[in-house]
């Protein structure tokens, strides 16, 4: 083989090494070394059983490192992200489960409430709209950059925004467009002159109900699941049978009352309910009782036990789908359709408390 080959071959072997197997970068260039010593100078032959070994070895390690090791570096780096709840309150996400909710985790698998129940929101698909705003000035050259996107796209230019761009309002210009499409949009428009105002929209049946964006939602959560939501869960339970609704965002949905009716005796709830009951979950106690969690069903009263308190404190903690995260945001509407920012309460209810403790 000619020196040059391999040294090719040499540098080929150090580079994998260094950069897929991680090795120290001394180790990486003896390696690379021997490759090139060894084709080039003492002729191994490409027929040989040195060169068919090594590179059964080499193939080895790539497809170790690339699916294997990269994989599960990714997933034990995930770290907490700052989110925030529905009120605006900044949080790090996700929470660890806090005393008896652990416990309840327990009863839950011991239950084999995963037999039944998954904890796995999931999505369809992204849209996104984009609105324009067009001054006077730059009129013309937003309705061309307008024209052109359709163009460009060969969406139909009846869009009414093509022609009869409004001066100073908003006007949608495309509605229901994929990633690549609506960031041509925004570069097209932005190029021009335009304000542009972008609304994502995701869609699935898992998500929030809304009669026109997501008219088949289940409302079992406002994004998907990812591998951080399971940060703390050992070992996640995904569940892969739905039989009854997902749980992942239960938490944020049903209340500890309806909870407990419902492992008690779903049928309370929801009279053709095909859920099981849990009775072994709640003792028998006197009609008089008095308590925070009596319940009564037909001729007898129940109270939870230690282990049906533990095991709703752990559904209502399950609100995972509940939160943004950067890899997996909720449905973002039109900024400039909003009636104020978003920091515009707090503000004012920081000023509110400042004017009262000053009196
Ligand atoms: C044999 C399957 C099965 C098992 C096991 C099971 N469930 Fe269910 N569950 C269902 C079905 C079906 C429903 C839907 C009930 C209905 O028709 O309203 C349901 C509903 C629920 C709901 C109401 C969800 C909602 O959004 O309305 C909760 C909460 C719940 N189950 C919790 C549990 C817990 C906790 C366990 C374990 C102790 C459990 N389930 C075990 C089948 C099951």
């Amino acid at each position: 083989m000619t020196i040059g080959l391999s040294f090719l071959l040499g540098l080929l072997a150090s580079s994998v090494s260094y950069f897929m197997l991680g090795l120290w970068w001394p180790v990486a260039v003896v390696v690379g070394l021997f490759a090139w010593l060894a084709f080039g100078l003492l002729d191994v032959k490409m027929d040989s059983t040195f060169t068919l070994l090594g590179g059964l070895l080499l193939i080895f390690c790539v497809s170790l490192s690339a699916m294997v090791f990269r994989a599960s570096d990714q997933l034990s780096g995930l770290q907490y992200v700052d989110t925030q709840a529905v009120d605006g309150t900044e949080f790090r996400y996700p929470v660890p489960l806090l005393g008896n909710a652990r416990y309840g985790e327990a009863i839950y698998k011991a239950n084999g409430c995963a037999a039944c129940h998954t904890q796995q929101v999931t999505h369809e698909s992204v849209v996104l709209d984009v609105k324009a705003l067009a001054g006077e000035k730059n009129h013309a050259a937003v309705q061309e950059a307008i024209s052109r996107f359709y163009k460009v796209t060969g969406r139909e230019a009846s869009g009414g925004a093509a022609l009869g761009l409004p001066v100073g309002e908003w006007e949608t210009v495309v509605n229901g467009a994929n990633a690549a499409d609506a960031s041509k949009a925004r570069n097209f428009l932005s190029i021009a002159g335009a304000s542009v105002d972008v609304q994502v929209r995701f869609r699935g049946e898992d998500l929030t109900q809304h009669d026109l964006q997501n008219p088949r939602g289940r409302g079992w959560g406002k994004r998907r699941s990812v591998a951080q939501d399971y940060l703390f869960a050992e070992p996640p339970m995904l569940g892969s049978v739905r039989i009854g609704p997902d749980l992942a965002n239960v938490g944020a949905r049903l209340s500890r009352e309806v909870l407990m009716r419902i492992l008690l005796n779903p049928k309370i709830v929801r009279k053709y309910s095909k859920m099981p009951q849990h009775r072994f979950l709640f003792e028998k106690v006197g009609e008089d009782e008095k308590g925070q969690h009596i319940i009564h069903d037909g001729e007898n009263t129940f109270k939870p036990t230690k282990n049906a308190e533990a095991l709703v404190d752990y559904l209502l903690s399950l609100k995972s789908a509940n939160y943004p995260l950067p890899e997996a945001p909720i449905n973002q509407p039109y900024t400039s359709s909003m009636p104020k920012p978003v920091s515009a309460p707090a503000e004012a209810a920081d000023a509110a408390k400042a004017g009262n403790s000053g009196k």
